[in-house]
């Protein structure tokens, strides 16, 4: 060998050397924060087995009430579990990313999700309830705090928001959407969006958000939960689906799959929807992840064969991540069966990787890590933070809806002396939190007889009585989790209880009604054929309110009840929902005038069961709807709601005038701006939801009698006047016409109304042209 060759040889080996030292000592590329993310999930997937792959698909329950952490560990070794749901204890939550980033080949960390609905430590009111505050910046800072809160004890995930439209008060899980409007369902989902995940879900205090449940599971027949939907495209693409399509625009980092059926095929496997509309049509860039054990239950559906079966078609169809219950971390359908599905060709290994892809991402742009663990040194200051609690009591304030105000009785005279609380929910602490509540302190909530009690002069005297007791027929599946109700009263208790309520009654100025529904009356599997208020709630109400003495009633409840017989005979009555931990004080604040009222329906409100599904958004019939015997299209009951979508009172009132449009006709296209001028014409200061209503006159097919496309919550001192202004553009009078199978604007004419709720009657009109 010549000896510049022998130099060349030695440098190259030298070389070769430091690079192998390097590759060994140096961190792998993964590892490295400053690379794109697209790098680092391409350099970690180059080394990942398929067991490693499958395991990143791979959510797990983890109940510590009943499961021991060594159940999980080995999983957690061996790279078999990518995330884990329902722990919120910081130290074992720790305990387990210690594990998978310390001791797994690869240092993958674990994704933990929970259910962050309404709050965490600290309870907001439930969804329905913050949806009738009508305040998408309210939405938004409960949903910061809550994010807060959670990713304090180490979730980074929450299955939130919950966008099903629903139009029936028997399913139970009306609670947890927005209502039945698409518009302010959309609205509410993007503030919701943002509130958890900010402009980033990586950074501190925020949450990946997973919007659900998609889609069409509001739709279920008869308001049972988890039974099919049949929903045309044309409900679907106007009705249902704009929430999820509005979060998807504000970023939303994932989806859950639904569980029902939608029109003969599982939400679960669905290609169309799970491909064609979310990935195809949307551009959705974040990862699906299924319901509890829905890809298990594709078998059960009757759509699947077996389990293995149920795994391939899930994954093909678009569900990257499986949520399932296992007995051990190895049971799922796509733990059990995708590497032999891989083998054999059933699964391509683009299909896995794109899912691992997915997943992976969302990962690293959560931030997980460079920073996988809870810093258990500051969860205790951060859920006490008392701003918390306080936005809490904004929330529950700026949520309830007043129904009724006969006389003006409320705001109540502070002439009062002693005050009569009654009813099974007046002093329930578990209640007045609403149902996904299940990492706070109970003992913090604050029941509306103790808001009560803080709340009055001294020397006014405050009693309370139960009076009747209330009971699901069927436990509910939460109950058996976590924590039973005390055994139903014995018949004599029942009528020595009753009795005793109407004698305090009888014995104080002034009654208040807390009626309504246990948290678990509705939420998950907690549908109801009737909607009347449970147990002897009306009879109590009914024997009080002869007594001729004032009478608020207070609802605590998840849908809206029948409570017709109520609306004529007791004078006041305030829908305060489920309003979370400060849910007592804020109803105090409201009932003595500290706070006023301004939340408005955003459900219609039905007479009874018989009238169910009812929704404003309906589209007219062949005969004009004021010709004479028309409007009772039912001959036993009116076909007009109790109360009607938007509607709420407030303590002072307020007129609408000066409705006008920027131009009488617009070319297609071309946006029209409508104002408004709204008064406040009461001695108190309040606030209204200004809502506009349009109605297209003709067109490809025929269109709802009235939609909402505006509204905005504006605050009015007594005498202010203000301008409210809107602007109805494409986006607006673009629908998904069932004529064409498309998106069109046809030209046509439109009535706009605008007031404070959907039978408004200030009108005005316009025209779009070619
Ligand atoms: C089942 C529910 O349908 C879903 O909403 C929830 O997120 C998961 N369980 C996880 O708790």
């Amino acid at each position: 060998m010549k000896p510049n060759r022998i130099l060349l040889a030695c440098v190259a080996a030298a070389l070769l050397l430091t690079n192998t030292l390097t590759f060994a000592t140096a961190r792998p590329p993964y590892l490295n924060r400053s690379l794109p993310v697209d790098r680092r999930v391409d350099d970690l997937m180059s080394r990942m087995t398929v067991d490693e792959k499958v395991g990143q698909l791979n959510q797990l329950f983890y109940f510590s009430q009943f499961m021991k952490p060594e159940m999980m560990e080995p999983g957690l070794r061996e790279g078999k579990i990518g995330s884990l749901l329902f722990m919120t204890d910081p130290a074992t939550i720790n305990r387990f990313q210690k594990i998978a980033v310390e001791q797994s080949r690869l240092k993958i960390p674990i994704l933990f999700g929970f259910d962050v609905i309404h709050g965490f430590h600290t309870i907001f009111p439930v969804p329905l309830a913050l949806a009738s505050s009508w305040d998408t910046n309210l939405v938004e800072r409960v949903q910061t705090v809550a994010a807060r809160e959670a990713s304090a004890a180490g979730i980074r995930w929450t299955f939130a928001p919950m966008l099903d439209i629903a139009r029936d008060p028997r399913w139970g899980r009306i609670v947890e959407g927005a209502g039945e409007d698409p518009f302010l369902g959309a609205r509410i989902a993007a503030a919701q969006v943002r509130g958890f995940q900010g402009s980033d879900p990586a950074s501190p205090g925020r949450l990946l958000a997973c919007m659900k449940h998609f889609a069409g599971y509001g739709a279920a027949a008869g308001g049972r939960d988890y039974d099919g939907a049949y929903i045309s495209d044309a409900e679907l693409y106007n009705v249902y689906l704009p929430p999820f399509k509005a979060a998807v625009d504000a970023g939303v980092g994932s989806a859950m799959s639904a569980y029902m059926d939608l029109n003969d095929v599982p939400a679960t496997g669905s290609a169309f929807l799970l491909r064609d509309v979310l990935r195809t049509q949307w551009g959705f860039k974040g990862f699906v992840v299924s319901d509890a054990n829905a890809v298990g239950n594709l078998v059960t559906h009757g759509f699947a064969e077996d389990k293995s079966d149920a795994a391939a078609r899930a994954l093909t169809a678009g569900v990257d991540m499986e949520m399932s219950l296992p007995i051990d971390p190895v049971s799922g359908a796509y733990s059990s069966s995708l590497a032999k599905h891989l083998q054999e060709g059933r699964v391509t290994k683009a299909q896995l990787d794109e899912a691992v892809r997915r997943v992976l991402e969302a990962k690293f742009k959560a931030g997980l890590f460079e920073n996988p663990y809870a810093d258990e040194s500051r969860v205790a200051s951060i859920h006490n933070d008392p701003d918390h609690r306080r936005l809490a009591r904004i929330a529950a304030q700026r949520s309830a809806v007043l129904l009724r105000n006969e006389g003006n009785l409320l705001p109540l005279d502070t002439k009062f002396s002693s005050v009569a609380v009654i009813g099974p929910l007046a002093d329930s602490k578990r209640d007045i939190r609403g149902s996904w509540s299940f990492a706070d302190d109970i003992k913090s909530a604050v029941t509306v007889l103790e808001g009560i009690r803080a709340k009055v002069r001294p020397g006014v005297k405050v009693e309370y009585a139960p009076g009747v007791d209330i009971a699901r027929a069927y436990p509910s599946i939460f109950e058996t989790f976590f924590g039973r109700r005390p055994a139903a009263w014995g018949e004599a208790q029942r009528r020595e209880e009753f009795d005793k309520a109407v004698a305090l009654a009888r014995s104080s100025d002034l009654i208040v009604m807390v009626l309504g529904q246990h948290e678990e009356m509705s939420g998950e599997a907690a549908s109801q054929s009737s909607i009347e208020l449970p147990g002897r709630q009306r009879e109590l109400l009914e024997s009080i309110s002869a007594l001729g003495k004032p009478v608020v009633l207070v609802l605590i409840n998840g849908r809206p009840l029948d409570i017709s017989w109520a609306v004529t005979r007791v004078p006041a009555i305030l829908e305060a929902w489920h309003p979370g931990t400060e849910g007592g004080n804020a109803i105090a604040d409201l009932l003595w005038g500290d706070a006023t009222p301004g939340g408005k329906l955003p459900v219609t409100w039905p007479r009874s069961a018989g009238q169910i599904p009812i929704y404003y958004a309906r589209n007219l019939t062949q005969e004009p709807e004021t010709k004479q015997g028309f409007t009772s299209r039912y001959w036993d009951i009116p076909t007009s709601p109790l109360y009607p979508f938007g509607y709420g009172l407030s303590y002072t009132t307020f007129t609408y005038s000066n409705l006008r449009v920027s131009k009488p006709t617009a070319k297609l296209g071309e946006p029209v701006e409508v104002s408004v001028d709204v008064e406040n014409t009461g001695r108190r200061s309040g606030e209204e939801v200004a809502q506009l209503y349009i109605h297209q006159r003709s067109g490809s097919a025929s269109r709802p009698v009235r939609e909402l496309k505006g509204f905005e919550r504006v605050a009015l001192a007594p005498g202010e006047k203000k301008t409210v202004r809107f602007t109805l553009g494409k986006p607006e009078l673009t629908y998904w016409s069932a004529a064409s199978k498309g998106w069109v604007q046809d030209p046509a004419t439109f009535d706009v109304w605008v007031g404070g709720d959907s039978t408004a009657t200030l009108q005005t009109k316009f025209q779009i042209t070619r």
